[in-house]
């Protein structure tokens, strides 16, 4: 095993995180402990983040107008959620706005329409785009792709060409801070030099890169500076629906926000509306002040661990994932596969086993290891399509067909090397066609289920019996 690796063995987070202590049933009739590999799509909640909202709870009350007791606790508390989630990103604020929403997709709508763009201007993305951070572009301006390499990497010359071929017509450059697909980390402050030097702003999708780096939105004098950041609680072990969007003042002190209604006004009267100040104006109705609680909460801890920290036990499992998963019988890793480089992306990690259906991989890791990863497209088709050299035209929606898509194994706080070892081994298995169960393909869901097995939900958790 690799030096990345053993240092790694003694930071077990494991404790930290709600749920890592639970029993799942497997297929041979026992349980184990549930090994989660999909930090990518959402993270369980910190035991911190559990406590901190239990105690909020009984405190919960109207924001901003109420007037009882608790109502002035819950303002202070919403309050001083967005100064530390605005701290997390270093947000300045006198130059920087926090504002509270459900996720990342929310955020990333919001700037689109609050970016009023006119006609024939262009947002540059790039091709490995979450669609949270492409889609919505489609919908309000021209749209280019920054070119990415086979190992993820962007072509920051192609970046260069784009602004050029669009020369003043670029309002902004769209990246993701961190790919949900391949785990490649752009170097978002050279690409926001780039931007700027061009007349051009940049927003960056940091919903993969929050949980694992600490970010710095930079000041507006500095050419490296972020325009606009945006991220997600569930995927920062707050899972209480909340994100945000954090973003230069001067965008949001004017203009109309594209959802209207309670809280975004000063005055209204039959014939006028006058907009309330930023960030009033862009939190319509009532917002999910336990989710702000919960996401503070979050990032108290990911502080009190340290980013550095959390970046350093993620490098060392990355590693250990990139050194031990080629040993798979027909294994193919997408992306940068060199373990050296573990500290330089996020780990994220996709791959398929030749001849072997990912759908099936994904089933078999759950119902016979407990092990839970994600298997599919990643809400990043394009880029998924281009990773498999897939042309346009093999397009299917048709859940018999095999869709495209691949096997993904994301890591967070919780996870150690006995559970990339439990990973290998249970691939193995799998590779080799060797595992207990026949699975069969529910053609409605599209996923593969164990024949005669399924375990009864309700003994776990049931709404019902509540
Ligand atoms: N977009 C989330 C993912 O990457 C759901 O899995």
């Amino acid at each position: 095993m690799s030096s990345h690796a053993t240092s790694a063995a003694s930071f077990d987070l494991s404790a930290q995180v709600t749920g890592h202590d639970n029993q799942v049933p497997l297929l041979d009739g026992s349980c184990t402990r549930p090994i989660n590999f999909d930090h990518a799509a959402s993270t369980p909640a910190l035991r911190s983040v559990h406590e901190t909202v239990n105690k909020f709870l009984s405190w919960y009350s109207s924001v901003h107008r109420g007037t009882g007791f608790s109502s002035q606790i819950s303002t202070a508390a919403f309050e001083n959620a967005r100064t530390i989630v605005g701290g997390f990103v270093s947000a300045r604020p006198d130059q920087h706005v926090v504002i509270f929403g459900a996720n990342t997709t929310w955020a990333i709508n919001k700037l689109a329409r609050r970016l009023a763009f006119r006609p024939g201007e262009v947002v540059i993305t790039s091709e490995l785009e979450h669609h949270a951070d492409d889609l919505p572009w489609r919908q309000v301006a021209r749209v280019a792709y920054i070119r990415v390499d086979e190992r993820g990497q962007l072509d920051e010359d192609h970046l260069a060409y784009l602004l050029k071929q669009h020369e003043r017509r670029v309002k902004l450059v769209a990246i993701s801070g961190g790919s949900n697909v391949t785990g490649t980390l752009p170097n978002i402050h050279r690409i926001a030099e780039q931007a700027h030097a061009a007349g051009a702003r940049i927003a960056v999708d940091c919903a993969q890169l929050a949980p694992h780096r600490a970010i710095d939105i930079g000041d507006l004098d500095d050419p490296a500076h972020l325009d606009y950041v945006s991220l997600s609680a569930h995927k920062l072990y707050a899972p209480f629906g909340t994100g945000v969007l954090i973003g230069r003042r001067d965008t949001f002190a004017n203009g109309t926000p594209e959802t209207v209604g309670g809280g975004t006004i000063k005055v209204v009267t039959p014939s006028d509306i006058i907009w309330a100040d930023a960030p009033a104006r862009d939190e319509a109705g009532t917002p999910n002040v336990v989710g702000a609680v919960a996401l503070a909460a979050a990032v108290q801890a990911l502080e009190r661990i340290g980013m550095d920290n959390v970046a350093a036990h993620e490098a060392a499992l990355t590693a250990a994932l990139l050194e031990r998963l080629p040993e798979v019988p027909g294994i193919k890793i997408f992306g940068d596969t060199d373990p050296a480089n573990a500290a330089s992306r996020l780990g994220v990690v996709p791959f398929q086993i030749e001849g072997v259906d990912h759908r099936l991989i994904g089933a078999v890791l759950s119902s016979e290891y407990g092990i839970a990863v994600r298997s599919g497209a990643f809400c990043a088709q394009p880029y998924l399509r281009r990773l498999l050299n897939l042309s346009d035209d093999e397009l299917s929606c048709e859940p018999t067909s095999k869709p495209v898509g691949l096997v993904r194994a994301s890591v967070g706080l919780a996870n150690t090397l006995e559970d990339v070892d439990a990973l290998v081994a249970a691939l193995h298995t799998i590779a080799r066609g060797e595992h207990r169960g026949t699975y069969e393909l529910d053609t409605h869901e599209g996923v593969f289920r164990a024949q005669g097995w399924q375990p009864r939900l309700e003994d776990y958790f049931d709404l019902f019996a509540a």
